[in-house]
């Protein structure tokens, strides 16, 4: 039996120095699979937008959405933290609107805390008010993929001493503000160790480096599914795209050729009543 994990425990893992593991899913036996193999965090990320629905960037994707697969995978699992990621436009309104979004992760996503995008002063205020009413809140700094836009592209962020020392401001007013945990995206190790060492709650590095208190990446690019884009940081465990390709060929060439499905894969009536099918001719008006 597997105990469920809380943001506590992550934090315990960062004093303990054990590395935190997290990864994103979007449907139900992924999750399942991944909660097996004893993955920390299950991240309901917003680039399922681009995964798995196709969409060019994450802003398309909306809240409605989102819960679909937040329910799917919180159905799958039963160790792991499950994060629901809030999508661009849900968040940044208004607080009221932003919690009550927030709320619908929790009580219709099945998740057990959200993830959010970006620093600054309404982003605090919010992550507070988000934990006072009971939502654990995971931060997201460095490249924020909503952000894309006022970025002014893919760009790594912190290269520099001022742009690090911003960012460990951003760190310590969302750790004052009550996040559990400061995703950071596309930042130099240096930047993302220096951050690291100077919060208390844990940082889950994507493309940051090796000394973050854990990594995540997106499933879809450790199980090479997703081949339009591989990013540098990315590590590939698997072709699954060829997999999927090699399977659907397969399958063609079997039904083509009458090799699916064969004796062991169908049902059969008793011959009784195949001799009757037999007898009779069956008129059907
Ligand atoms: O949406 C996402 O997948 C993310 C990453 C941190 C993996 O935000």
């Amino acid at each position: 039996m597997f105990k469920p994990l809380s943001f506590l425990d992550l934090i315990k893992f960062k004093n303990e120095g054990r590395k935190i593991t997290a990864l994103t899913a979007y449907d139900c036996s992924t999750a399942r699979y991944l909660d097996q193999e004893e993955i920390d965090i299950i991240l309901v990320g917003d680039s399922l937008a681009m995964v798995a629905l196709g969409y060019d960037t994450t802003h398309q994707v909306t809240m409605d959405e989102m819960l679909v697969f937040s329910k799917a995978v919180s159905r799958g699992v039963k160790r792991a933290l499950v994060v629901g990621d809030m999508p661009f436009g849900s968040y940044q309104s208004d607080k009221k609107t932003a919690i009550e979004n927030a709320c619908r992760f929790i009580k219709e996503g099945g998740a057990k805390a959200v993830k959010i995008e970006g620093a600054g002063d309404y982003i605090y205020d919010l992550t507070k008010s988000l934990v006072e009413n009971g939502v654990p809140v995971l931060s997201h700094i460095g490249f924020t993929p909503q952000y894309l836009y006022t970025l002014g592209g893919y760009n790594i962020q912190g290269k520099t001493y001022e742009q690090t020392q911003k960012m460990i401001e951003q760190a310590v007013a969302l750790e004052d503000a009550g996040a559990f945990g400061v995703v950071l995206e596309m930042v130099p190790e240096e930047c993302a160790q220096k951050i690291t060492q100077e919060i208390n709650i844990p940082t889950i590095g994507i493309g940051s480096g090796r000394f973050c208190s854990g990594q995540i990446l997106v499933c879809d690019d450790v199980f090479g599914k997703y081949d339009s884009f591989k990013p540098k940081f990315a590590r590939k465990y698997a072709d699954m795209a060829g997999l999927i390709r090699a399977c659907a060929h397969q399958y063609k060439e079997d039904v083509v050729n009458g090799k699916f499905p064969s004796e062991e894969e169908i049902f059969k009536m008793n011959e009784q009543e195949v001799q009757k099918l037999r007898d009779v001719s069956i008129k059907v008006y």
